[in-house]
């Protein structure tokens, strides 16, 4: 019997244990099978609450989403730039072709396998952020370059430059890069100014090359507290890649793209004297991370965008005081740290430590506390490796599921 037919209630009315467990009424319950046999990628056949879902599982709210790719659109057209949002943070080709349609120039990716996946799902205009310096790697990026006139790669060393510039020469390619620089932080990128500019003079000089311009991510702008201080740092950052952008017009180089930018700095960037587009990841989703780095005209919490990706758990066990525990654990919502949030509750505080278990803990006045069988909604912790935990995410609008999308290119991080 489906689990349509026979209601939880009804289960637990009929089960030796159902006097001692509390479970919401009309709740009916189905499992990621069902669900997806009544789902079209396009939306649902049929009425489900989210509240029916099978637990742990990742919800979306599209309200709040496109709340989120609204904003940003709105902002970066006003500041006279444009987005190229990193699909690293959603790994999802339904996103990304929401990004696209809203006004975003192209999408950025961080591994070659993710560039794959979105141009197998019909999205162009790649530029992987990365660099890839493998003979592997170097390859199935020429590779998809050669099925993709839109791929462009980014390089940070002559010798790199060379390897590509061989293997794009070997199939024929002409293939476009741009040069990553270092902002200060050491991760990745050609120092910037002079060793810069004799990258970009050499790949002008490569056969197998074309020079696009440049990009310059500051990561650890992204997150500091303060919108003055995160300000200041953004900019000063990126002084040394704008003089670099002026090298390279000086000396006839294509700066057709300046990118950088992120979700913390989305309306500090066009400041940045040369920058034509903001590479944003998190602002489509946002996450507890994010939450408390203040904003422009907020000091405490950033709301510029709207928690849209929660997890939705259920609880287990409720029998010990000032506590419960959840089926969510480190395999639904990963140890990143703050720890994930009850979404519109306060009081109470949630870790996901354990492998399969979540413990949520009471502060003295809970804005409420939970029963065996409650379902918990929790705004993530980081957003880009918990969506990397599931297959798909569900789409809801309200409380209504409206669609399954998969996460196609979940688990690409080759
Ligand atoms: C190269 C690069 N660009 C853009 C982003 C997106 O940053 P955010 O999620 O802060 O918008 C990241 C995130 O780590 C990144 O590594």
């Amino acid at each position: 019997m489906s689990s349509e037919k026979i209601s939880r209630r009804r289960f637990l009315q009929t089960s030796s244990t159902a006097a001692a467990l509390w479970i919401p009424a009309g709740v009916n319950g189905y499992t990621q099978q069902e669900l997806l046999s009544f789902a079209s990628e396009e939306g649902m056949q049929r009425d489900i609450s989210k509240w029916d879902l099978d637990t742990p599982s990742l919800c979306l709210d599209l309200d709040a989403l496109e709340a989120n790719i609204g904003h940003m659109q709105t902002t970066v057209g006003r500041n006279g730039i444009a987005s190229r949002p990193h699909a690293k943070t959603h790994k999802c080709p339904t996103l990304a072709k929401m990004q696209l349609q809203s006004g975003s120039v192209g999408i950025c990716t961080a591994k070659v396998s993710e560039a794959e996946v979105m141009f197998q799902h019909g999205i162009s205009p790649i530029m992987m952020t990365t660099t890839n310096v493998t003979a592997t790697k170097i390859k199935r990026a020429m590779a998809l370059r050669e099925a993709n006139p839109e791929f462009i790669q980014a390089t940070d060393s002559e010798q790199n430059a060379r390897l590509l510039s061989e293997a794009a020469g070997a199939m024929g390619l002409t293939a476009d890069v741009v040069i990553d620089v270092d902002p200060g932080g050491h991760r990745t990128g050609i120092t910037p100014g002079q060793p810069a500019l004799a990258l970009a003079l050499l790949i002008d000089q490569l056969p197998g090359l074309r020079l696009r311009g440049l990009l310059c991510y500051d990561g650890g702008s992204q997150h500091i507290k303060g919108f003055a201080a995160r300000r200041l740092r953004t900019l000063e950052r990126l002084l040394a890649a704008t003089e670099t952008f002026d090298l390279f017009n000086r000396n006839g180089l294509s700066t057709e793209i300046f990118s950088g930018g992120g979700t913390g700095s989305y309306n500090i960037d066009h400041e940045t004297r040369g920058l034509t587009d903001i590479q944003v990841g998190s602002y489509v989703f946002m996450d507890a991370q994010y939450m408390d780095i203040g904003g422009k005209d907020n000091d405490v919490q950033y709301a510029d965008f709207e928690p849209a990706l929660t997890v939705l758990t259920t609880v287990l066990n409720d029998q010990y005081p000032g506590r419960c525990t959840t089926d969510a654990g480190a395999k639904a919502c990963t140890i990143n740290r703050p720890w994930a949030r009850v979404k519109g509750e306060t009081g109470m505080n949630y870790s996901s430590g354990s492998d399969e278990f979540g413990t949520l803990r009471y502060d003295d006045n809970p804005s409420r506390t939970y029963r065996v069988g409650d379902k918990i909604e929790l705004i993530v912790s980081h957003c880009d490796p918990v969506v990397n935990l599931y297959d798909s995410l569900y789409a809801i609008r309200g409380e209504r599921v409206e669609a399954i999308w998969p996460i196609s290119a979940r688990g690409m991080s080759a």
